[in-house]
């Protein structure tokens, strides 16, 4: 692979907070660096279909406080296909883009880094996904503004719990990865988090501590679930049935995924799209970047889609001592 002139941006599986910061700093750092610099619309399927488009510096301009991605974002069937890989690889040469920045997933990085090995196409992977479960960063882009907006919706919930009585059962995003709903259960005071890393009994994880809580006087309850364990609903139900107490269920769903990314989101977003640009300008090709504290990582793609990385178990012990 000669030098590199031109570089191609997609977004790929859910949307996440800060996607939109990412690809404002690939698109500007490029063009800082004299590169030229392709939107690819609608992930792999833009690619595949060629909704590929030139940005200048005035497209991603006004973007990096709005959630969502500009580049919109898909799950795309064709690309998981030979097929379709070659369709896509016949566009990026028809545009003459010899590199791909690809924000998403550890789905969306997996498909790079299948592309990079058939066609030798340097490709850089930014961890956008709100569920913060890739190896080889501390966050993703899209997680702190996540929690925060989980955070923020279940302060309203516990005042409705508080003045009824109630208790709520809160289910939050993740897929099967429990980082949002330990951090959000720690910083909404919950009484309990059930996470999918963790084996749950209904008597020990949460009725013995619904009875531990009411000897303290207190008469509300939030409890969050990981949507990785799921039913929030039949949990709920037999919260009630067993103790008497009014329980209901909310499921944040979707909403989780919105609004204005965080300073945090938008920093680390920014650092990862300009060192995306740097690592292929060096000649460092299918890496995953990622942030270690306040810290710019990169690492082989292989190495960080074959790492698990899991919960820091002092934060759980840390939910489990204050909660009651
Ligand atoms: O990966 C991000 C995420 O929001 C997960 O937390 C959730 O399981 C999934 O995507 C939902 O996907 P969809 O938007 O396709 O329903």
């Amino acid at each position: 692979m000669g030098t590199i002139k031109s570089i191609g941006i997609l977004t790929s599986g859910g949307d996440a907070p800060g996607m939109n910061a990412a690809i404002r700093a690939v698109t500007r750092s490029a063009i800082y660096n004299g590169l030229k610099v392709y939107g690819i619309y609608r992930g792999y399927k833009g690619l595949v279909t060629d909704e590929i488009q030139e940005f200048k510096s005035q497209n991603v301009s006004n973007i990096i406080q709005m959630g969502g991605t500009i580049l919109k974002t898909a799950r795309c069937k064709e690309f998981t296909t030979p097929e379709g890989r070659a369709q896509a690889y016949e566009n990026m040469k028809k545009h003459e883009i010899d590199a791909l920045v690809i924000i998403g997933g550890d789905g969306s990085l997996t498909g790079a880094r299948i592309f990079a090995q058939e066609f030798d196409v340097p490709c850089i992977g930014l961890p956008g996904t709100i569920d913060n479960d890739l190896y080889g960063t501390d966050t993703t882009i899209g997680y702190d503004t996540a929690m925060n907006t989980a955070v923020e919706a279940i302060d309203k919930l516990r005042d409705t719990t508080q003045s009824h009585d109630r208790c709520s059962v809160v289910e939050v995003m993740g897929r099967n990865a429990g980082y949002i709903a330990l951090n959000v259960a720690i910083a909404s005071g919950a009484m309990a988090v059930l996470l999918p890393e963790k084996e749950f009994d209904m008597q020990r994880d949460i009725l013995d501590k619904i009875a531990e809580t009411q000897k303290t006087g207190k008469r509300h309850f939030i409890i969050i679930v990981a949507e990785g364990v799921g039913h929030a609903q039949e949990i709920a139900n037999e919260i009630q049935a067993r103790t008497g107490i009014d329980s209901r269920a909310t499921i944040l769903g979707h909403v989780q995924r919105g609004g204005s990314p965080t300073l945090r989101d938008r920093v680390n977003a920014s650092a990862m799209g300009y060192q995306a640009v740097c690592l292929l300008e060096q000649g460092k090709y299918n890496r995953i970047v990622g942030m270690k504290g306040e810290k710019l990582v990169d690492y082989p793609v292989d190495e960080a889609l074959e790492m698990t990385k899991s919960l820091d178990p002092v934060l759980v012990d840390v939910c489990n001592t204050i909660s009651i």
